[in-house]
């Protein structure tokens, strides 16, 4: 296995053109979904726009900071700009407000102040900080707790006590505050639920649980609940990709060993469950007909891996570049559209198969997530060194 460096330069070109690509492919569209907090497409094959109180409602203005940063086209920025203000009505509505407010806030506002140091994006970031410090439940008679997904009920069912892998994906918010305030509560609150996720999350064989119930006095796992995985105990591609980078993520922002090997162990078990195709499937753990994918997955978990790389001696980096290499490629060589004329940049992307009785799947479609992490993931390769969670 060739270290993550050598790996790097290797692929390096490819990456410059896959780049160049969706630069011309989103110098166009800026322009043209502005006004929108894109995701998904509509019947004529447009951009939909998500209500703002959407989770996915970050990602778009996300996608343009990030472009901006690596591009300086202020077109760009102009668009991430935009995205904050048609945010704003859902940050005043404290009851539209739940665990995701990282996935919303800290890519778009928290990315914007750091890159143009506006006090008004700083302060909206604080506000989506502080709600999430307010979820946090603490256990009665033991140390610790946990940020609960949600707000009850949800979807039917009473969800005080449930928390959910995507959420390790929201504790860089956290982070960011401590750093910002230089007061360590917001930071030992985000390991408090990432220490939980440890814990209840991960399963000793690497794979991990979508959602947990806790009993909330003594911190004990009361059961799993299935969630977006094909059935109960089984492995949810995107949320393995969330947990995986999510750990990597608490590892990078606190120095803790624990959640590198978490990420490691989540990592290994991702890697082990690729097809010979590397395109990853909905679910680890499903039938292998049909054959359902989910973009989504992939792209994050190659952010993920990439971070993790970077952080490990280069010849056991190795192993992981490779696998973030080839995600990319073949997510790139079977499921991408660069025409500047076409809404959708990356298809196959899955929200939720098979449904619920509370759920319609939807399979198979173009998510504007996938599209921000095959971005981000191209960046990295290229050696972006800004990062956005
Ligand atoms: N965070 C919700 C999802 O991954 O579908």
């Amino acid at each position: 296995m060739k270290n993550y460096k050598e790996l790097l330069n290797e692929n390096r070109a490819w990456a410059e053109e896959s780049f160049a690509k969706i630069d011309k492919k989103m110098s166009a569209l800026t322009l043209r979904s502005r006004d929108k907090l894109a995701d998904g497409l509509k019947a004529d094959g447009t951009h939909k726009s998500v209500p703002p109180e959407c989770w996915t409602s970050g990602f778009w203005g996300g996608l343009n900071a990030m472009l901006y940063n690596h591009t300086k086209n202020e077109e760009y920025l102009k668009t991430a700009q935009r995205s904050e203000e048609l945010l704003d009505p859902a940050l005043i509505s404290f009851e539209k407000l739940y665990h995701d407010v990282g996935f919303m806030w800290h890519i778009l506002s928290g990315a914007l102040y750091r890159l143009t140091g506006n006090e008004q994006s700083k302060d909206r970031n604080m506000h989506a900080a502080a709600s999430l410090f307010s979820r946090f439940v603490m256990y009665k008679d033991a140390p610790g707790g946990f940020i609960r997904a949600w707000n009850a009920p949800w979807q039917g069912s009473e969800v005080d006590n449930w928390t959910i892998i995507d959420c390790l994906m929201n504790l860089p918010i956290l982070y960011w505050a401590t750093e910002i305030t230089g007061d360590d509560r917001w930071t030992r609150l985000a390991m408090a639920h990432a220490d939980m996720a440890l814990k209840d999350h991960l399963r000793p064989d690497g794979s991990v649980v979508h959602i947990a119930e806790h009993n909330r006095d003594t911190g004990e796992l009361v059961t799993t609940h299935r969630g977006q995985g094909y059935a109960v105990g089984s492995c949810w591609s995107r949320g393995q990709a969330w947990g995986l980078y999510g750990f990597t993520l608490s590892y990078i922002h606190t120095g803790e060993e624990r959640y590198l090997n978490a990420a490691k162990q989540i990592a290994n078990y991702f890697i082990a469950n690729c097809c010979d195709d590397w395109l990853p499937r909905v679910d680890f753990r499903s039938p292998s007909q049909p054959v359902m994918y989910d973009s989504t997955a992939g792209a994050c978990a190659a952010c993920g891996l990439i971070e993790l790389a970077k952080r490990l001696p280069e010849h056991e980096g190795g192993m992981y570049m490779h696998a973030a290499l080839k995600m990319l490629q073949a997510l790139e060589a079977n499921f991408i559209d660069y025409n500047p004329d076409t809404d959708a940049m990356l298809t196959h992307g899955t929200v939720l198969y098979p449904h619920s009785e509370a759920q319609n799947s939807v399979v198979h479609i173009s998510i504007i997530y996938a599209e921000y992490f095959y971005t981000e993931a191209i960046l990295k390769i290229l050696g972006e060194e800004f990062l956005p969670w």
